[in-house]
């Protein structure tokens, strides 16, 4: 996978001294902050000198713990909403987001389109800028339909570029079906999107690594992170190596709404608003298990995080916590994408 050809332009690198800070995006987006050198890695090393920029929908960082360039192109929340006679039995359950999304404006153009003509375009310019790995942070069908599953693989697959998927919140939920979130999950997970994945992984939570950079999948998609997948994360993190984590719901950062990210102290039954809209079971009354809590934190104390991208907000934002960059990209329904370039400094 060393076919990126990319031509190295120097950019400056704004050194600030905040702890924290939340940028949202009201179209074009441009933030730069250089994070801590020499936080201690898991074996008591310095983390080698890391920078982190945002250009518009072009994520930076330079480091010196990176060997050679990694092009990434991040999707997230395409909402794809084909359908055909395998979907017929569950109507009553895919309805409501089959309509959700089937008309949008092309973010280049201002043009009325729609997500699958958006989802044709992201491919063609796939294809063009052939990127080292493509990274799909969930949403990417609005209902779990095969015919959505197949539409996704077949354009995918002619990029001729690897890709890796994990799932987000609309991907396996058909509406007012019975059932916990938790087994809903695996079901269709199993029936409708595992030929998303790479074969053999835990969709749970797996990486790869991709020229030095491990790029790692954690499904919060239920808002919740499960003790397994907390063991895997504790895992990989260990090894030391450059992180860049990506998952469908961001991580909750201070100012954000219960419904933003994954940890947010308020997030219980009494904040959940949309429980009957979405026919699903509604958040627990005791809030995030102290799994979910720890994940968070161990995420954003390991020394060797990049940093954490993700979606379902539909809304690109940047908030930066304990040092760490929590990108949000836009939705992929108007044509949206990020670039995310890790390159040698
Ligand atoms: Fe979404």
């Amino acid at each position: 996978m060393d076919n990126t050809s990319f031509s190295r332009r120097r950019f400056l690198t704004a050194s600030t001294g905040f702890a924290a800070v939340a940028l949202a995006a009201n179209g074009a987006m441009d933030a730069n902050h250089c994070f801590a050198e020499g936080a201690n890695s898991p074996n008591g090393d310095a983390f080698p000198e890391t920078t982190f920029s945002l250009d518009s929908r072009q994520v930076k960082f330079y480091s010196k713990a990176v060997d050679k360039p990694v092009k990434i192109l991040h999707i997230s929340d395409s909402h794809l909403y084909m359908d055909d006679e395998r979907g017929e039995q569950y109507v009553d359950y895919s309805q409501r987001m089959a309509k959700a999304y089937n008309s949008t404006s092309n973010y280049k153009t201002g043009e009325k389109t729609n997500p699958v003509e958006m989802f044709k375009q992201i491919v063609a310019e796939a294809e063009t800028q052939k990127p080292d790995a493509i990274v799909l942070t969930g949403d990417i069908v609005s209902f779990p339909t095969a015919a959505g599953v197949d539409f996704v693989l077949e354009n995918l697959e002619k990029t001729g570029v690897p890709f890796y998927y994990v799932a987000g919140n609309h991907d396996w939920h058909f509406e007012g079906m019975p059932g916990s979130e938790k087994d809903l999950r695996n079901e269709w997970i199993e029936k409708r999107l595992k030929p998303l994945y790479p074969e053999g992984v835990n969709p749970l939570a797996y990486s790869v690594n991709v020229k030095g950079v491990k790029l790692l999948m954690a499904d919060d998609s239920i808002y919740e992170i499960l003790p397994e997948q907390l063991e895997i994360v504790r895992k990989e993190l260990a090894t030391g190596e450059p992180v860049a984590l990506f998952m469908h719901i961001p991580l909750f950062a201070p100012g954000r709404g219960v419904g933003f990210g994954v940890g947010h102290p308020n997030w219980n039954a009494s904040t959940d608003r949309n429980f009957e809209i979405e026919r699903r079971p509604r958040w627990p009354e005791g809030g995030h298990t102290e799994t979910t809590f720890a994940f968070r934190n161990e995420v954003l104390t390991a020394p060797n995080l990049l940093g954490v991208f993700t979606g379902h907000i539909h809304r690109q934002s940047l908030d930066i916590c304990k040092g760490k960059p929590l990108h949000v990209a836009p939705a992929a329904v108007d044509g949206s994408t990020v670039t995310i370039d890790i390159l040698p400094m």
